[in-house]
């Protein structure tokens, strides 16, 4: 007897995966970019830690979303350029960082050591611009140094630091939160400061850099706030042509949950929390559709993740890492693909060491968190065209709606079908029956995470080994698969 049934429906198409939607963020915050990618004594020939590069190389990161966060719209770029010794320390006004867990920043990572660790991961680089405290003139500076190939003044202070080609940053952030610490704007207000923001960063398109740069303005979770923006940014004289290439929001969940002490109910909640995604996804694209058309303006979220009560300001918002954690990215990651017609990017906050992070590091130690192996096993969803799948699944009753216990999303290429599929019932396996609508299936392969562990399971660096893929059996009858799920884990079924 089965619990779930999966039908994936193969000529059903969604939309291209944009392998953006697996994409990451590092913020000058805590020991993310000090300790975590910088690092003194494990440091490379190039400053970089070698044992998170190896993580992240492996894991071909598509795009990173730098330097903030709150912290972008107090950073002034220029701060971060030129010989290190030369280079300012200036206060972090949101973050205590590094190791020693202060308020300020040194300046020894800037502009050029990120684009040159994106080069190295053969990431695409996304910078968020300062809004809050800075101007349009700093903005298209920043344009200008980063990619610009003539005869300026900052292009050449580009080449004398060390990158004689421009680096053709395409996506470029108007600001971060600036409905709250990006300058506490309504939506009217930061509508306008984005017009101005866009018309000095989006002209550099026309005649001084060659690659279409994609701008990216902030919206909210309160979808009210979003409709408000773009309705007043929409009355600008350009109608529907204003350079607004994509709309974002953060969604953060578990934020009233402790990690030590939380019981199988929150565990509900949190994952119910998670899956909110969908609905914010669904919202953003509606107040976008209200103005113009989420064709044309596509659907970033870029920060999502946990976030417990342990990671705190002043601690560098760190927190254990669980395959709780994990397995609500895996649920995410679903919603995500489902929703590939309207989004264009997402990232996971943070890369290393700060909230839901991928990689930890602790002295001379790096190692892969629960999520990394989540976002491993999905990797071959990117570029992909998702397809449409319903789920008859169980559902626990919360006190404010329900907790599907299965979920799933599929995609297709040349080769098969690659189907991702959750088990977040934390107390029960869940057998469950796989079909492709239309078309027997006698064979596939299958691998599992997070079988044995417990959801509240968190990982150092001892026993990071042992929350990788293991193999899952798969039976076939009658044209159609079947999986047994053990509680709190995350599978994919690959159909050739
Ligand atoms: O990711 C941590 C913080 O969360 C970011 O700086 C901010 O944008 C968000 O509130």
């Amino acid at each position: 007897m089965t619990d779930a049934a999966i039908t994936v429906h193969t000529g059903a198409r969604i939309d291209r995966i944009a392998p953006e939607l697996h994409g990451h963020f590092a913020e000058h915050l805590g020991r993310c970019i000090y300790d975590g990618v910088r690092h003194d004594e494990t440091a490379d020939d190039e400053g970089f830690r070698e044992d998170v590069f190896a993580l992240l190389a492996a894991l071909e990161l598509p795009v990173l979303r730098w330097p903030g966060g709150c912290f972008a719209d107090d950073y002034h770029w220029e701060d971060g350029v030129g010989p290190r010794a030369e280079r300012p320390r200036r206060r972090n006004l949101f973050w205590a960082q590094g190791r020693r867990k202060l308020p300020e920043e040194p300046n020894a990572f800037g502009t050029d050591e990120f684009l040159r660790l994106c080069e190295r991961l053969d990431a695409e680089p996304y910078l968020a611009v300062n809004v809050g405290s800075g101007d349009p003139q700093e903005a298209a500076d920043w344009v200008e140094y980063c990619n610009y190939g003539g005869d300026t003044d900052l292009a050449d202070r580009r080449r004398a630091n060390g990158h004689e080609e421009p680096y053709g940053v395409r996506y470029w952030g108007l600001g971060n939160e600036n409905w709250g610490c990006g300058g506490q704007m309504s939506p009217e207000q930061y509508a306008r400061e984005y017009r101005r923001f866009a018309t000095y960063v989006g002209t550099m398109d026309n005649l001084m850099v060659e690659e279409e740069l994609e701008l990216v303005a902030c919206g909210f979770e309160n979808h009210e706030w979003n409709r408000r923006f773009m309705a007043e940014v929409a009355e600008s004289s350009w109608g529907v042509e204003f350079p607004l290439d994509h709309l974002t929001l953060h969604h953060y969940y578990g934020r009233g949950m402790s990690v030590a002490e939380a019981d199988g109910d929150q565990y509900d909640r949190f994952l119910a929390d998670a899956l909110a995604m969908d609905d914010h996804v669904r919202r953003i694209a509606a107040a976008i559709d209200a103005t113009a058309s989420t064709r044309d303006v596509g659907v970033v979220v870029d920060e999502w993740g946990a976030w417990h009560t342990e990671a705190r300001a002043e601690s560098g918002l760190e927190q254990p890492g669980t395959v709780l954690d994990a397995l609500a990215a895996a649920a995410v990651l679903d919603v995500f693909t489902r929703h590939s017609d309207v989004m264009t990017m997402a990232n996971i906050a943070q890369t290393v060491n700060v909230l839901q992070c991928l990689v930890e590091t602790d002295g001379d130690d790096a190692w892969a968190r629960p999520t990394y192996h989540v976002f491993d096993l999905y990797a071959p969803h990117q570029g992909n065209e998702a397809v449409r799948t319903s789920v008859e699944t169980p559902a626990r009753s919360l006190a404010d709606g329900d907790l599907p216990l299965v979920g799933a999303s599929a995609s297709t290429d040349d080769d098969g079908t690659y189907v991702t599929v959750t088990n977040l019932d934390c107390r029960d396996s869940r057998v469950v029956d796989l079909a492709l609508a239309g078309r027997p299936v006698e064979d596939a392969t299958a691998q599992v995470l997070f079988d044995g562990h417990d959801p509240d399971a968190t990982v150092d660096a001892d026993n990071a080994d042992t929350f990788g893929p293991e193999e899952l059996a798969v039976s076939a009858d009658d044209g159609r698969l079947t999986v047994d799920l053990p509680p709190a884990t995350a599978a994919a079924v690959s159909v050739r």
